[in-house]
């Protein structure tokens, strides 16, 4: 495996940390799905932006060094999330790269499917 390789923690609401092992170019949704990560309905619609169940909360920090700024599509997804913040993502439009090791993110308590 010689595929580059970061370290990402789900803080989930309830206090459980679940640290796993993702790849560079895999969007926040695929180490969900990847690593079997126990989150009750995220990623319902699977990366299509429809759904808002993959919901994120970041920290000031990691928030303000992701690459790429939300499209008005994810902003509109966004909204209909529950505990919105002002560093909140949807996880499947956050494609790691090799300086996100370390990531820390906050999986809210109430998962939304906007789809409803
Ligand atoms: Fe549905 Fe991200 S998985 S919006």
């Amino acid at each position: 495996l010689n595929k580059k390789q970061v370290e990402v923690t789900f803080l989930k609401a309830n206090g459980e940390k679940i640290k796993v092992k993702a790849n560079v170019g895999d969007s926040l949704l695929d180490v969900v799905v990847n690593n079997s990560v126990d989150l009750d309905g995220f990623g319902a619609c699977e990366g299509t932006l429809t759904c808002s169940t993959c919901h994120l909360i970041f920290s000031q920090s990691d928030f303000d060094q992701l690459p790429d700024k939300p499209t008005d599509e994810e902003l509109d997804m966004l909204d209909l999330a529950y505990e919105l913040t002002d560093t909140s993502r949807l996880g499947c439009q956050i494609i790691l790269t090799e300086t996100m090791d370390g990531l820390q993110v906050k999986v809210p308590a109430t998962i939304n499917d906007a789809r409803g």
